[in-house]
C-alpha cells in the first residue's frame, strides 16, 4: 500500500561504478513496483538528468542483473550539475516525467549534488552509498567495498606466488583515493609486512630498518601494500625510495587499478545493496526525505544527506594496531 504523495521515482548511479550497484538498482525498482510506484532509470547519472536521458523501467528492466558488475544505468561525474543552471535543467526534465522523488546511488560527491538539488527543489532525494572506497560516515560499509577487497586479495595472493618464487620485495598499490580502507583490509588479509595509508604518516625509516633486518636474515620476500593517495606517491614513490635505501634488493611494483572496480559483486555486497535499495523506497514512503541509507551494527540507519557529506568514516585504531602487530 502506498499512502504517500510519491508515485514515480527516478534512480541513477553516479561517480565511480562499484560492484553491487546493479543489485541496488534492482532492489529499488522491485520495491517501488511492490508498492505500486513507477520506476524510471536515469542514464549517466546527473548528466542524464540534464540531457533528459530518462526512461521508465519495463517489467524485464532489472532481470538478470543482480550478479553483474558495473551499472546498467551507466555513470558519470557531471560538472554541469554543480551549477544552479544545470540543476534547474535536471529538475525540469524530472518534472516532464512527473518524477517526484530521486534515489541516488554513489559516493560523497554524488550526495553533495543530491543535497544541493533537494535544497533548491521540492524533490526528495535518498542516497545509497555505492563506492569501493568505503570513505563515508553513517554506514559501516558501502556497496562495492567487500568485492573490491576480495579482488585485491585475489590479485595480491597471485603476486605473492611470484614474489616467493623470485624472493622479491613487492610494492602493491590499491585504490581508495585518500582513504586507506581497501589497503588495510587487503593488506591484513594477505599478510603484508607493511600497509601504507593516507590517514597515518608512514615511518619510512622504520620501514627500511625492518626490511634491512629481514634482508640480513635472508628473508627477501616482503609485501608492502600502499594506497594510491599515500603521501609518498603510491607504489611508484615507495618503490623509488626503497631502491635508493635498499640498493641490493630486488624490488617490483604492481598497480592493481580498475580491476578493483569490476567483476561480479560478492554475496555481501549483493545483500547490502538489496537491503539498502529496499529501505530507500520504504523511507521515502514513510516521509523520511533527503537522507542516506546506512547499516551500522547490522541495523539500518538514516543520516541526513548534509551530515553524510560532511563526515568521513575514521580508520579503526584497533585494526591499525592489529596490522602493526601481526606484520
Ligand atoms: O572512488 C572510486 C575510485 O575508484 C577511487 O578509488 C579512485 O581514486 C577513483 O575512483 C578513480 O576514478 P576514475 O575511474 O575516474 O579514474
Amino acid at each position: 500500500m502506498n499512502d504517500s504523495k510519491i508515485s514515480r521515482i527516478g534512480v541513477l548511479t553516479s561517480g565511480g561504478d562499484a560492484p553491487g550497484m546493479n543489485a541496488a538498482i534492482r532492489a529499488v525498482v522491485k520495491t517501488a513496483w511492490s508498492f505500486g510506484l513507477d520506476a524510471y532509470g536515469i542514464t549517466r547519472g546527473y548528466s542524464g538528468m540534464i540531457d533528459n536521458d530518462i526512461s521508465k523501467f519495463d517489467k524485464r528492466g532489472v532481470s538478470n542483473i543482480i550478479q553483474r558488475g558495473g551499472t546498467i544505468l551507466k555513470t558519470a561525474r557531471s560538472k554541469e550539475f554543480q551549477t544552479p543552471e544545470g540543476r534547474k535543467k535536471a529538475h525540469d526534465n524530472l518534472k516532464k516525467h512527473n518524477i517526484d522523488a530521486l534515489v541516488v546511488i554513489g559516493g560523497d560527491g554524488s550526495f553533495r549534488g543530491a543535497q544541493a538539488f533537494s535544497n533548491e527543489f521540492d524533490i526528495p532525494c535518498i542516497g545509497i552509498p555505492g563506492t569501493i572506497d568505503k570513505d563515508m560516515a553513517g554506514t559501516d560499509s558501502t556497496i562495492g567495498f567487500d568485492t573490491a577487497v576480495n579482488t585485491a586479495v585475489g590479485a595480491i595472493d597471485k603476486i605473492r606466488d611470484t614474489m616467493e618464487a623470485h624472493e622479491r620485495l613487492f610494492v602493491v598499490e590499491v585504490m581508495g583515493r585518500d582513504a586507506g580502507y581497501i589497503a588495510i583490509n587487503s593488506g591484513i588479509s594477505t599478510g603484508a609486512e607493511s600497509i601504507l595509508i593516507p590517514e597515518k604518516k608512514a615511518d619510512l625509516i622504520k620501514l627500511v630498518n625492518n626490511l634491512s633486518q629481514k634482508e640480513a636474515k635472508q628473508k627477501h620476500v616482503n609485501l608492502i601494500v600502499v594506497t594510491e593517495g599515500d603521501e609518498y606517491g603510491g607504489a611508484e614513490g615507495i618503490k623509488n625510495y626503497l631502491k635508493l635505501t635498499l640498493p641490493g634488493a630486488d624490488i617490483k611494483m604492481c598497480i592493481l587499478g580498475h580491476i578493483q572496480r569490476g567483476g561480479s559483486p560478492s554475496a555481501v555486497d549483493r545483500l547490502l545493496a538489496t537491503r539498502m535499495g529496499y529501505h530507500a523506497i520504504k523511507c521515502l514512503l514513510e516521509g523520511k526525505y533527503n537522507v542516506m541509507v546506512g547499516v551500522i551494527n547490522d541495523k539500518v540507519k538514516f543520516t541526513p544527506l548534509n551530515e553524510a557529506v560532511k563526515a568521513k568514516q575514521t580508520i579503526s585504531e584497533e585494526w591499525l594496531t592489529i596490522a602493526e602487530t601481526v606484520s
